[in-house]
């Protein structure tokens, strides 16, 4: 495996279509979920300079008697570090099993403001079978900056990772 991503201009299309090769080469052949989560987070944060690439994970909080979200391996500024099901836009991901793409951040009722530059989200959940076990945040400082094209490659990408 090659250390260093090779980095491209084009299309978002392109870009994805050089990416995930690679990103599938970090993580094959390595089991361990941090190392690759963390490996995400960076070759994606690398080739697109998204404001915020990270990951939340769901673990059990036993004095709240629930499941929440905790995060996990990120790139970008410091993010809030517990959602509870149902809030905010990976809460929402998380209930919901699907993808969420939120052109402008202020108008989903209910959305955290982790950093004051975010502007438009897109957050995939990670599924084990039709468990969710995690989502995939990805944060822009330009507002609509996600569409479908995004959400093909992005579920593509966390439908190789493992819980
Ligand atoms: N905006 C997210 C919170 C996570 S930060 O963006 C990193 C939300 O509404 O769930």
């Amino acid at each position: 495996m090659a250390e260093d991503l090779h980095i491209t201009t084009g299309s978002k299309e392109e870009q994805y279509q050089s990416l995930l090769p690679q990103i599938q080469g970090l993580l094959e052949g390595e089991a361990d979920q941090t190392a690759n989560l963390a490996n995400v987070c960076a070759a994606l944060k690398q080739q697109f300079g998204w404001l915020w690439v990270g990951f939340y994970l769901v673990k059990p909080n036993a004095a709240a008697g629930a499941d929440e979200l905790v995060l996990g391996p990120f790139q970008g500024p410091v993010a809030c570090t517990r959602i509870r099901f149902g809030k905010g836009v990976c809460g929402s991901c998380w209930k919901e099993g699907k993808t969420l793409i939120v052109p402008d951040v202020e108008k989903f009722p209910g959305h955290i403001a982790c950093s004051s530059l975010s502007k438009s989200e897109i957050v995939i959940p990670l599924k084990d079978r039709e468990r969710v076990w995690g989502v995939l945040d990805v944060d822009s400082q330009e507002l609509d900056q996600f569409d479908e094209t995004d959400q093909i490659f992005l579920e593509k990408i966390s439908s190789w990772l493992r819980p």
